[in-house]
């Protein structure tokens, strides 16, 4: 069972900025995707008073489940009957409950790369192959259909992430209804990671569920909900295939935390102060996109949501972590570096995450322009 896991350097990015904190620098963490919020405050309230009054054993929320559904239905105009999903420990363990239960050991996965580094090492890790494909800057760095149905032989499974991580863009409807095209006809299971839906600045993301009636979705409360140390997401599966990542899930983790589900079923209502979030968050992309020509990275694709920027700095170096170290070390910001999403091109790229407050994307800018100017940006 031992595989080769690649690590995760913007860890290592993240201990660099905290030695460096610890010794009085300022730091402004960029490096990783994290809302700098907590939860919203109506969760709050709930979990204080959940707190004081239950005992709060191995439970998996009916109300919660139910409330998931309907927000299908509202969303995007799905009718989905609450069994179908599964509450689990954020979306990286409904990731592996997914791969477990969709696919044999051996099975071949495709995904994009750039991509989040976790597909390929749970991948990796549970024995199925994953197979990367080369997606540039003239797809937004997205998979599409074409390249599916170019595949021989056809895999087992594809990833789909949109928006993606590391680049925010979105894949459009015709070409996920495309995708799902193509995975029809060559049967390939969907599992489509639907963790940054909500935060989207260009138009809203469609679920591959629209499509894709059979595709396993995970999502998560980690990212438009703010409540990322909460660890609580959720796997949305067939009917006839839901009942195994359950039984998975009662071996491998019991249910997830009994305080996240009540304060979640509150947080699913608090759209005002999320949305609040998300206005912030498209005036951080604003003033990034306006600044980075400027620094001389050009060579971005604008995030149509998450909140990520991916830029080439092949203009300035092809070892992306030891770039994010001297840039860290030199002005206290945080990012993260292009190898830990695509091993092949990644030497070049760094990741921006634009999920801190304005005040702080305005210092940073202000401590990066002449850095990079320095360096003939
Ligand atoms: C694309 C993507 N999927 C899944 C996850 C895992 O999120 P969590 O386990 O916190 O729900 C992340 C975390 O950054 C992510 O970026």
């Amino acid at each position: 069972m031992r595989a080769e896991i690649d690590p995760f350097h913007a860890i290592g990015v993240s201990h660099l900025a905290h030695e460096l904190k610890a010794k009085g620098a300022s730091i402004i963490h960029m490096e990783f995707g994290q809302p700098s919020t907590g939860a919203p405050a109506a969760a709050l309230a709930v979990a204080h008073g959940v707190l004081d009054s239950e005992a709060m054993g191995y439970w998996e929320s009916p109300q919660l489940r139910a409330r998931i559904a309907r927000y299908y239905h509202e969303r995007y105009g799905l009718e989905v009957a609450p069994g179908r999903i599964l509450l689990t420990c954020g979306a990286s363990p409904a990731l592996l409950l997914a791969l477990i239960s969709a696919f044999e050991p051996g099975d071949r996965v495709a995904l994009a790369r750039p991509g989040y580094v976790a597909y390929r090492n749970t991948l990796k890790a549970l024995g199925l192959v994953p197979v990367e494909i080369g997606c540039g800057a003239e797809s937004r760095f997205n998979l599409t259909a074409a390249q599916l149905a170019a595949l021989d032989p056809a895999p087992a499974g594809v990833i789909i992430a949109s928006p993606a991580n590391p680049t925010g863009t979105i894949i459009p409807k015709a070409e996920l209804a495309a995708i799902a095209g193509v995975c029809r006809e060559r049967a390939v299971r969907i599992v489509s990671d639907e963790i940054y839906h909500g935060l989207s600045y260009v138009e809203p993301a469609h679920s591959m569920l629209e499509f894709a009636p059979d595709a396993l979705v995970i999502n998560s409360f980690s990212k438009y909900f703010s409540m990322a140390g909460w660890r609580l997401g959720w796997l949305l599966s067939p009917a006839d295939h839901a009942p195994i990542p359950r039984t998975y899930a009662s071996n491998l983790f019991l249910t997830p935390p009994s305080l996240a589900q009540h304060a979640a079923l509150a947080a699913m209502d608090a759209t005002d102060e999320l949305d609040g979030h998300v206005a912030v968050y498209r005036r951080n992309r604003e003033l990034m996109l306006e600044a980075l020509p400027r620094l001389g990275l050009r060579s971005i694709a604008p995030p149509d949501g998450a909140f990520y920027i991916w830029a080439d700095i092949a203009h300035l170096t092809d070892d992306s972590l030891a770039f994010c170290k001297q840039l860290l070390r030199d002005t206290g910001v945080a990012t993260a570096p292009g190898i830990d999403f695509d091993p092949v091109e990644g030497g070049h790229f760094i990741r921006f995450s634009f999920a801190v407050s304005t005040a702080e994307v305005e210092e940073a800018l202000r401590r990066i322009t002449p850095w990079f100017a320095a360096r003939g940006g």
